[in-house]
């Protein structure tokens, strides 16, 4: 069956992102959009994306999504990292205007509302804080601003290996929020979708006068809006499937200790 705009009605949603990341923007769209079926690429033998080149970062994408669409036939996609966004979501959408294609983008607009400082910390990738799509939020945004960003070097790679909490995850979370604090930091924004899963942590060590952004809800909710829009909602959740690049006992333990609930099988994806 065919949608208005020429896509698979009923076909899934496909989400990906460089790693274990996209699950904290997965886990949003699993709760608010029930008649939905999920297939979740997680590209974690290339991760992480954020030290690559947007060149690099974007033929990954356009290889992922040509599986979701082509070999799927995903009809809508999700693209749950902040980095991949910034590298590929314009040259996306120019390739596939039939298909729906969400991104997302750190913060900065409903930190703006929040601050009472003016400043704002950003914790978000290299290749987010250096692209265009970032300057273009701070212009459009960022005016009054003191924005305190930090490239979080390392951050992506301890999530990946499971640092999930404990010491080493708090001494490096310690190393990126303190200089923001003696700066008067009391925003914070999550610009990489990873950071969520360690949220616990990092409001532990950023303390109670620094509200945490994480834009992943607000995601959600577009989604849940443009599949009415484009009248694309599902009719029933039939799955919700996991795939990774990488090792997959990893992943799948990994997934284990931040997913509430099960989560079925995980398969290896090879591209
Ligand atoms: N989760 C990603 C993001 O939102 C990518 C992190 C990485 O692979 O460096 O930016």
């Amino acid at each position: 069956m065919i949608g208005p705009s020429g896509s698979p009605l009923g076909g899934p949603i496909g989400v990906f992102d460089s790693g274990l990341g996209g699950l904290s923007v997965l886990r949003h769209l699993v709760r608010d959009l029930p008649n939905e079926s999920f297939v979740y690429v997680a590209d974690s033998a290339r991760a992480p994306y954020g030290a690559r080149s947007s060149d690099e970062v974007r033929a990954f994408s356009e290889q992922i999504v040509t599986w979701l669409v082509e070999e799927q036939g995903c009809k809508l996609i999700v693209v749950a990292c902040n980095t991949a966004t910034a590298a590929a979501a314009k040259t996306l959408r120019a390739q596939r205007p039939d298909t729906p294609i969400i991104g997302m983008e750190p913060a900065v607009k409903p930190a703006a509302r929040a601050t009472c400082t003016g400043v704002v910390g950003v914790m978000a990738t290299a290749g987010t804080i250096a692209s265009e799509k970032y300057a273009a939020l701070l212009h459009e945004y960022g005016e009054g601003l003191t924005l305190i960003e930090d490239p979080c070097v390392g951050l992506v790679q301890l999530i990946e290996d499971g640092h999930l909490d404990g010491g080493v995850l708090r001494q490096r979370l310690v190393d990126i929020i303190t200089p923001m604090k003696a700066q008067r930091v009391d925003t914070l924004v999550l610009g990489c979708t990873h950071f969520p899963l360690v949220e616990a942590a990092i409001r532990e060590v950023a303390g109670p006068g620094i509200t945490v952004i994480d834009p992943a809800p607000a995601v959600a909710r577009q989604v849940g809006r443009v599949l009415r829009e484009r009248e694309l909602n599902g009719e029933a959740r039939a799955s919700v499937q996991l795939f990774t690049t990488g090792d997959l006992g990893a992943f799948r333990q990994n997934v284990g200790r931040v997913w509430e609930g099960d989560f079925g099988e995980v398969r290896r994806l090879v591209m």
